[in-house]
């Protein structure tokens, strides 16, 4: 065995089953370490080899799904996607992310934050039904008019920036960094003009005035989203409006399709070999 698979790192995890538990706790678990390993790898050791009962979220293990949200060492990360080198200590501490109603063990309940999603009516508005029903053309953007809002689309609603938002761990109610940068996502897209409808489900109680600029969701985020500066940018287009000097949304650019398109590359044979 290498050296470097008898070395050990505990981790400490965060325990709740609701059906017997009156209040969480905490259990350790020491786990072989390896070069490059991830905290999600320790948690999956930890259920195939330790205790099988630890629940847990994961699905594509590469940063992309948004599933496996925790907080290690009392901060939010993508447990996928992030190493157990990076703590430089021989102790983790993984727990649930706060701000969202806790289900069991290091599994929380994204329903609050979807909700508030959906309310910021997260998909291009047009009002031309006529052409959304039957779409003659095609809908133009520009790489400059890709670029206003492609950072805001990386958004994987991994539910981090609640996690770390200080007004939600305040107002169970705040729409929340996640809904409000994504307002902003679809507000800024050439293609849409929902804008009214969007800031009118934003400016109101528990919406975006009470987004303090604590910043602290932009800082967590593992994609690089930066809600703060999305809802700072959609706070500005509320202010003109109410001042009279908002823009006024331009119906989208409507362009036939490419009469030209590049030749498909074959699909070479697949043949599976049986000795
Ligand atoms: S903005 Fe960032 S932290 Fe928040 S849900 Fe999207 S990807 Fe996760
Ligand atoms: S498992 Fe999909 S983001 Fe971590």
């Amino acid at each position: 065995m290498s050296q470097e698979s008898t070395k050990q790192v505990t981790f400490v995890v965060q325990r709740y089953n609701p059906e017997q538990d009156s209040h969480p706790g905490l259990q350790e678990f020491s786990v072989p370490f390896s070069h490059g390993m991830t905290v999600l790898d320790g948690l999956i050791y930890i259920k195939e080899n330790l205790d099988s009962t630890l629940a847990f979220r994961t699905s594509c293990r590469m940063g992309i799904c948004g599933a496996c949200g925790v907080l290690v060492n009392n901060y939010p990360h993508l447990a996928c996607h992030t190493q157990v080198e990076e703590f430089h200590a021989s102790t983790l501490t993984v727990k649930p992310l706060p701000n969202h109603p806790h289900i069991k063990d290091l599994v929380v309940d994204l329903t609050l934050m979807f909700q508030n999603h959906k309310a910021v009516k997260p998909y291009a508005i047009h009002r031309q039904a006529q052409e959304v029903e039957s779409p003659t053309a095609e809908y133009a953007q520009s790489p400059q008019e890709l670029k206003d809002f492609l950072q805001f689309a990386y958004c994987i609603k991994c539910g981090i920036c609640v996690a770390a938002c200080p007004t939600s761990a305040s107002d169970k109610l705040f729409l929340g960094p996640q809904a409000l940068g994504q307002c902003f996502r679809y507000c800024a897209d050439n293609r849409d003009e929902g804008q009214q409808q969007r800031l009118a489900a934003v400016d109101k109680d528990h919406g975006i005035w009470h987004c303090h600029l604590a910043g602290a969701c932009s800082e967590s985020c593992p994609k690089g989203v930066d809600p703060a500066f999305a809802i700072q940018l959609l706070k500005r287009r509320l202010a003109a409006e109410a001042i009279g000097l908002g823009k006024k949304q331009q119906p989208p650019k409507l362009v036939s399709p490419p009469k030209e398109t590049k030749p498909k590359v074959a699909v070479p044979p697949f043949n599976v070999q049986t000795k």
